[in-house]
């Protein structure tokens, strides 16, 4: 167990463990607790927010011995939480159930496959209650595919429960949506990652530092998964004493170092135009992704002129006091044609920079024509 990946080890066994996404476990629940249960489901979201893990969540469900047993005698379960002990709940958890059928439509996207899927429906399951096909990625079906399952969520047979999951349903043929029950899921917001995130790490006994997993968290555009992985890449990075720290975040994700962006701000709001551009020649050596330096001093100069608007406006970026201090001096000092100037000649330069063969040419020009 100790050895799998995060996002393998930690995903939601119950419904409770599930973060976010409350309107969907409400309604699934209710769905379980009156017996009323779809026959088709289409889950769609964001990468890594939950998906793949609540279609599982609803097999489980379903086929635990716990939850047929209680509903057959009658006893009121207004939880319908597998039980993780059954047998059932077991052999899913472990990946190798028979009634658990997982169909990736981005590798079998051919009418073979669902042809095969569709024979195999008519059997009842071998053990359980329900046969269960989760169908991943499944605008990735071929169009004979997509017309061949629609025709099985036509008329299932009642033994039969088909979860779909995609992140792009605008893809999707909308006679196979219209067949479904709709579930959205929404991203996860970064401090809703950075909970989960934390109770992992203090669970594997691993000291850290909070911006490290700020860092981590924001980064992860609402995915768990991603936050996930990336946790382990920096575990993994920070040798035996594994003490999470901010800094190997920063390397990993190629950030370049505020220090770097606040001195480079400096020679060119003090129209140090020499100063500047030895600066950059400095830095290549350093080995500074240059790509990754415009797109920072992007962010950089949005925030200030963002605060010259509205100095109400919150700082998102990682910083301290004094950095905080010194963008908002920045802001003041400067006038907002100027900072909008500057905005724009770097953009323009991020997008040459790709294309370059110097890859700091089209920052010095930037710098010596401002
Ligand atoms: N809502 C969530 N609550 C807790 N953990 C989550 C959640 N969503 C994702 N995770 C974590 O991320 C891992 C992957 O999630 P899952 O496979 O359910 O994502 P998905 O939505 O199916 O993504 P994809 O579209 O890439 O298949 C889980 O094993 C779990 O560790
Ligand atoms: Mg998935
Ligand atoms: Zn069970």
């Amino acid at each position: 167990m100790s050895n799998l990946v995060f996002y393998r080890k930690y995903r939601p066994k119950t419904f409770k463990e599930v973060i976010g996404q409350e309107h969907i476990i409400q309604t699934l629940k209710n769905a379980l607790i009156s017996g009323r249960i779809s026959h088709a489901y289409l889950f769609c979201g964001p990468r890594g927010a939950g998906k793949t893990s609540l279609a599982r969540l609803l097999a489980k469900a379903v086929n635990c011995e716990k939850n047929i047993q209680n509903t057959k005698y009658k006893i009121l379960n207004t939880n319908f939480e597998p039980c993780n002990q059954c047998l059932s709940c077991q052999e899913i958890n472990q990946g190798k159930a028979m009634d658990l059928i997982e169909i990736d439509a981005a590798s079998n996207r051919g009418i073979d496959e669902i042809r095969d899927l569709r024979d195999g429906i008519s059997f009842m399951p071998t053990r359980s209650k329900y046969k269960v096909f989760i169908l991943d990625e499944a605008h990735q079906l071929s169009k004979d595919a997509a017309n061949a399952l629609l025709k099985t969520l036509e008329e299932p047979p009642g033994h039969a429960i088909f979860i779909l999951a995609t992140t792009e349903p605008q893809k999707m043929i909308l006679t196979i949506v219209s067949r479904c029950q709709r579930f959205d899921f929404r991203r996860l917001k970064p401090k809703e990652i950075n909970d989960k995130l934390k109770r992992i790490l203090e669970n594997e006994k691993i000291k850290f530092e909070e911006e490290a997993i700020q860092l981590i968290s924001q980064t992860a555009n609402g995915s768990i998964r991603d936050a996930e992985t990336l946790l382990d890449q920096t575990i993994s990075f920070s040798g035996p004493e594994r003490t999470l720290e901010k800094e190997t975040v920063e390397k990993i994700l190629g950030i370049v170092d505020k220090k770097i962006i606040f001195q480079f701000l400096d020679y060119i709001f003090q129209k140090q135009t020499p100063k500047a551009i030895a600066f950059l020649e400095e830095i290549v050596f350093k080995g500074v992704d240059f790509q990754e330096f415009a797109k920072s001093l992007i962010q950089y100069l949005r925030e200030i002129l963002l605060l010259k608007i509205s100095p109400e406006f919150e700082i998102s970026l990682l910083l301290d006091k004094e950095e905080k201090e010194k963008l908002e001096k920045l802001a003041t000092d400067l006038s907002e044609e100027e900072i909008k100037n500057f905005l724009k000649k770097f953009i323009e330069a991020e997008n040459r920079i790709k294309f370059a063969s110097i890859p700091q040419l089209p920052l010095e020009l930037a710098i010596i024509e401002m």
